[in-house]
């Protein structure tokens, strides 16, 4: 090797050293998604634009200084879940715009505020789960202005600096459930914080606990506080919920906790004549727990109760739910989702005097509990607005209790398993919303209310739909088998249609016209018959029509024609054939006709017809060997005008025939095949004999036949160039005459002798003699 290609090489080894460290497989123009690939190193970035990459579930353990140094774009970094235990402390220098750090579920025992000095674009800071007990050395979030959501917890304490600096929080996770030691006013910024989320143990009384200075730091009427992952024994563990009460708190969350009756009750308790507006309970596992019931109070500025996936594992020993009656009796909004219930009984109801909203989404209510809940349509419900039974298990729809609903204006039944209306329906004319969609039903009857403003009966089974609505705004009809768009007359104030996936196969300016009022249209995914129309209707200028079509055009897919199919309407180009079929069709045929008859014209005029034929012919004459003499079949082939025939019966044919030696003639009169073609005749019999004998006069010039015998031989002429022809001269006629493009003939005869019929009767034996001679000269001359 020469020591340039050694340099190379050691080049290129040193190049695929540094390619040899990990790298992440699947990175897209900014963003590596390197989760779960095994990387114990962080990978090289692939170009600096890269602005998010998320290497959660690898092995990583150290971050070193210059990891991400090439990462100089990088918004959001996700580092959760590996098994970090150190990271340098300028690793993170060069990350000046990150926005977004995830460091949860490591093994991180020390936090630095070296870490975070030159990041002062983050916006989101997860350090959930890590085995850190204290925020540094206190400071620690200082330099992060922006900061809107932290994450955190495992801390045994929490110290007077540790947020100093975070001003403009509004999501903060608090894992306390280790906490010992809390200084009072840590956590309470200047703002408050929009969602605190807190996990912390709720110890018995007695029992030293920070629970108390932690709630009356984050307490705020502004501030939802969410207590998570945590349970709820003994009433006099509520009683730091006071702090709540005399804070002001509106909004409260219980999420994944355990929780018993009695904690419950204590807790209305402790809001007893509080602020609290809305309290939600979700993933709760509740249990019978009572240890003396007092008179429940009335939390008065209670609104909205939320119950999402209880869990009653003794639901059958549960007093109904008569034990909150009182918290229930002055809500106006309660939302009971997911909670396996199948019954409230009508007594119940009765308790609901303020109820505007009620939510009974996936439960189990049937026929008869809905009746039932119902009271059989006289339910005392005078304010009720919103009722939502959907994803129940409702078989048939009972058209008769909602009668005396006197402010009724929303029906949620979708997701229930009814497969038909009733013809008749009794509603208050409050009506406006009704969603039944994904039921079965098959068809719709005049059971819907005609106050309807929307309507949803998508993924339903409805092949028609004609029922008028005088003031539905927006129809949603997706999901269903219609073939056709519903007439727009019935519906004159729509203004949104939804009809996506059926089977409708177009649209046009003036079906959408139809409908008066109509601004917004969903069709997608039908089955579009794609026609000139239809991709001319969907090509042209969105601002053109007065529908706007707003879903995604790449989903209206021709169904047909079959060239077409599967492709979006916005890729089709149809041609002109396609598209003016009729016109295109008449305007080639009128081409076609134009072209036939101007060629027919010019045949006519010219005898093309002839000349191709003749030319043909004599090709074939040409390749075939030349007959000789005692071949042919005719000495000599007579061209004579008709007008002419007495003068070649009287005088040609005595005196060449019948005189000794006799020649043999060929009279196209006598001797042409009937039937045949006579042009075909003319060229056989010229072909088949030794002279071509024309009778030239002025008949003959005028001739039509003669012109075309005149033609061939003159043909011939050209190409043997030989004497087969001999001319009789009958009368005298003026050279001149004969057309111009017989210039060979008149060459011919200009330089040739020809031959005379003579006045003088004496000269005519001299005129036969000389005849006879120039047919039976030497047949030899023709030369070739
Ligand atoms: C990172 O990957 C995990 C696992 O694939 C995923 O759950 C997470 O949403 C991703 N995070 C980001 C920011 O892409
Ligand atoms: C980071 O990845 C984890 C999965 O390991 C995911 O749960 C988390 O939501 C991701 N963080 C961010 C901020 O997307
Ligand atoms: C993290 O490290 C521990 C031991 O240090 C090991 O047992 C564990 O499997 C590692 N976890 C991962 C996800 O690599
Ligand atoms: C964390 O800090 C403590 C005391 O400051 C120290 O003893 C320990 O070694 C540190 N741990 C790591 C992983 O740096
Ligand atoms: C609390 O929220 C109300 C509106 O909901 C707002 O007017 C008020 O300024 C907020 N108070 C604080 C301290 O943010
Ligand atoms: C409860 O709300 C009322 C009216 O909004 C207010 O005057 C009162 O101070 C609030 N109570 C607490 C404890 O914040
Ligand atoms: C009914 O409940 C379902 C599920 O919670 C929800 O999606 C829907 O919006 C609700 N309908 C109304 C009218 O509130
Ligand atoms: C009707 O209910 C379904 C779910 O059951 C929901 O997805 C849809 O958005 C609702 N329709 C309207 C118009 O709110």
């Amino acid at each position: 090797m020469t020591p340039p290609s050694v340099l190379m090489f050691v080049l290129l080894m040193h190049q695929s050293f540094s390619l040899s460290g990990p790298q992440c497989r699947s990175c897209e123009q900014t963003t590596c998604d390197c989760s779960g690939q095994n990387l114990d190193r962080v990978p090289a970035a692939p170009s600096r634009i890269i602005t998010e990459i998320n290497l959660s579930s690898n092995t990583l353990k150290r971050i070193s200084k210059d990891d991400f140094d090439s990462y100089v774009s990088l918004q959001s970094l996700n580092l959760s879940n590996n098994n970090i235990t150190e990271i340098h402390e300028q690793a993170f220098d060069m990350l000046t715009l990150l926005e977004n750090l995830d460091l949860s579920f490591n093994r991180l025992e020390n936090l630095s505020a070296e870490w975070f000095k030159h990041l002062s674009s983050l916006r989101h800071l997860n350090l959930l789960e890590n085995r850190y007990t204290t925020l540094g050395q206190g400071n620690l979030f200082l330099p992060l202005r922006k900061l809107r959501s932290l994450y955190f917890g495992g801390l045994e304490s929490v110290n007077k600096n540790d947020f100093s600096g975070l001003s403009q929080l509004e999501d903060v996770i608090f894992d306390g459930s280790k906490l010992k030691y809390y200084d009072r006013g840590s956590l309470r910024l200047t703002r408050p914080i929009t969602h605190v989320t807190l996990n912390l143990l709720f110890p018995l009384p007695g029992f030293r606990s920070p629970v108390r200075d932690v709630l009356s730091d984050v307490v705020h009427p502004n501030t939802t506080l969410t207590f998570l992952d945590t349970w709820f024994f003994f009433s006099n563990q509520m009683i730091p919920f006071n702090v709540l009460s005399q804070g002001g708190t509106r909004n409260i969350v219980f999420k994944k906790v355990t929780l018993s009756t009695a904690a419950c009750l204590a807790f209305i308790n402790q809001m007893a004549n509080s602020n609290l507006t809305k309290v939600t309970f979700e993933d709760v596992k509740l249990f019978l727990f009572f240890e003396r019931i007092d008179e429940i109070p009335h939390i008065d500025q209670l609104e909205e109760v939320v119950f999402k996936n209880i869990d009653l594992p003794e639901f059958y020993s549960f007093p109904a739910l008569i034990f909150l009656q009182p918290l229930l009796a002055v809500v106006s909004r309660v939302t009971v989702i997911n909670c396996k219930m199948f019954l409230i009984p009508c007594q119940s109801m009765g308790h609901f005097s303020h109820l505007e909203n009620i939510d009974m989404s996936d439960n189990y209510l049937t026929d008869s509990a809905f009746t039932e809940m119902m009271c059989d349509g006289e339910a005392d419900l005078p304010r009720l607005q919103t009722l939502n039974v959907s994803r129940n298990h409702l078989l048939t729809f009972n058209g008769q209790i909602f009668a005396k609903l006197d402010k009724l204006e929303n029906i949620d039944m979708s997701a229930n398993k009814i497969h038909s209306l009733p013809e008749t329906c009794d509603w208050p004319p409050t009506l406006r919303f009704m969603n039944l969609s994904s039921l079965r039903l098959t068809k719709v009857t005049s059971c819907l209310p005609r106050s309807l403003r929307i309507l949803d009966l998508s993924n339903n089974m409805l092949t028609v739909f004609s029922i008028e609505l005088p003031f539905l705004t927006d129809l949603y009809i997706s999901g269903n088998k219609l073939t056709s768009l519903p007439d727009g007359g019935f519906f004159p104030r729509l203004v949104f249609l939804s009809i996506q996936d059926n089977n409708h196969q177009t649209l046009s300016e003036s079906i959408l016209n139809k409908y008066e009022k109509l601004e917004t249209l969903e069709g997608s995914t039908n089955s579009y018959i794609c026609s000139c129309d239809f991709v001319a209707f969907m090509k042209s200028e969105v601002a053109k029509h007065r529908v706007t079509i707003r879903d995604d055009f790449r989903l209206y897919v021709c169904d047909s024609p079959d060239a077409e199919r599967g492709k979006s309407v916005r890729d089709v180009t149809l041609s002109v054939f396609e598209c003016h079929t009729i016109l295109a069709f008449s305007l080639l045929f009128l081409g076609i006709l134009a072209v036939i008859l101007a060629f027919a014209g010019l045949c006519r005029k010219f005898s093309i017809l002839w000349y191709l034929k003749m030319t043909w012919t004599w090709l074939k004459a040409k390749r075939k060997p030349k007959l000789k003499k005692g071949e042919l079949n005719f000495d000599a082939f007579v061209s004579y005008s008709e007008m002419d025939s007495g003068w070649v019966d009287a005088h040609l044919v005595p005196q060449l025939e019948q005189v000794q030696p006799p020649l043999r003639l060929c009279l196209h009169k006598r001797d042409f095949l009937p039937g045949g073609w006579i042009l075909d005749n003319i060229m056989d019999a010229i072909e088949s004999s030794h002279r071509t004998l024309f009778v030239l006069s002025q008949h003959f010039v005028n001739s039509e036949w003669c012109k075309y015998e005149l033609d061939y031989t003159h043909f011939r002429l050209f190409d043997h160039n030989d004497d087969t022809i001999v001319l009789i001269l009958l009368e005298p006629i003026d050279k001149d005459t004969i057309p111009k493009k017989f210039c060979k003939l008149r060459k011919v005869m200009n330089s040739r002798t020809y031959l005379e019929w003579p006045d003088d009767e004496n000269q005519i034996p001299r005129f036969w003699q000389n005849l006879r001679a120039a047919i039976m000269k030497n047949e030899s001359v023709s030369k070739i």
